[in-house]
């Protein structure tokens, strides 16, 4: 169990997002596809979402698409989206053996119409759920924030404040965002929760996303609870 240090952070974990990097290195380090390495790391995110729930943390956001990644060789994208089509009838499958939440986050509606229909089957069968867990597919912060805004205009809005952003992004039902965990050695957000991340304690690791486990998730939450937030207070 997680020690907690009252004399640092008195501030609850209640929101934890990760940048799930490093599938790639991993499988080309192992002789392997890229694809290999993306594989393994579906796997990991069944152990870190569970990770995060053990630890009583209410929402848990998890990049697995950017808006950046249509880029990628149409062999890598395609694999990807067999991933997810085999994932989310994992999902589904075990909806009741759990307390998760799933939200999709991002512009799902570009997707194959097969996956968005378990998709949003999904959503819906998880809705009286606990532990949020957000999935950011075809996701982008800067076009995040540009359907913030368009959301507004539809409303009606001439000007608007911090709270009307706020309730018009994704993670609208999560608490502010704690922590953000980045993994496979990069010193950047990619694009990722740029709104959201503005107060959140960053945490950078090595490990490549496939190799995270429980141990690995404990220690950034070690960390979290080591920080000592200040908010431009002293
Ligand atoms: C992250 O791993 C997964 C996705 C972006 C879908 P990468 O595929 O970026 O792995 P590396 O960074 O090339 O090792
Ligand atoms: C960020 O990883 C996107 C996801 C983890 C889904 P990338 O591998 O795409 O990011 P860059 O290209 O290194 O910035
Ligand atoms: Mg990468």
């Amino acid at each position: 169990m997680i020690k907690i240090d009252a004399n640092t952070n008195s501030t609850k974990l209640r929101h934890i997002a990760f940048i799930m990097d490093g599938n790639g290195r991993w499988a080309e380090k192992r002789g392997m596809p890229r694809e290999y390495g993306h594989k393994y790391g579906a796997k990991t995110l069944k152990t870190v979402i569970e990770r995060c729930a053990f630890h009583g943390i209410e929402a848990a956001t998890f990049y697995a698409f950017s808006t950046e990644n249509w880029k990628r060789p149409k062999k890598e994208v395609d694999a990807l989206m067999n991933l997810l089509d085999d994932y989310l009838d994992r999902l589904l499958k075990d909806v009741d053996q759990n307390d998760i939440r799933y939200k999709f986050i991002g512009d799902v509606s570009v997707l194959k119409d097969t996956l968005c229909d378990k998709i949003y089957m999904l959503e819906d069968k998880s809705k009286e759920k606990k532990h949020i867990v957000n999935i950011a597919l075809n996701y982008g912060s800067k076009s995040e924030l540009v359907m913030a805004c368009n959301k507004l205009i539809v409303e009606g809005k001439k000007q608007v404040c911090e709270e009307d952003i706020e309730r018009s992004l994704y993670t609208s039902e999560s608490p502010s965002l704690d922590l953000l965990v980045r993994t496979g050695g990069e010193l950047r957000l990619s694009n990722f929760l740029l709104w959201q991340a503005a107060y959140a304690e960053l945490y950078f690791t090595d490990v490549l996303w496939p190799d995270m486990d429980e141990k690995t998730v404990d220690l950034a939450v070690e960390a979290f609870y080591k920080r000592k937030r200040r908010f431009g207070s002293v």
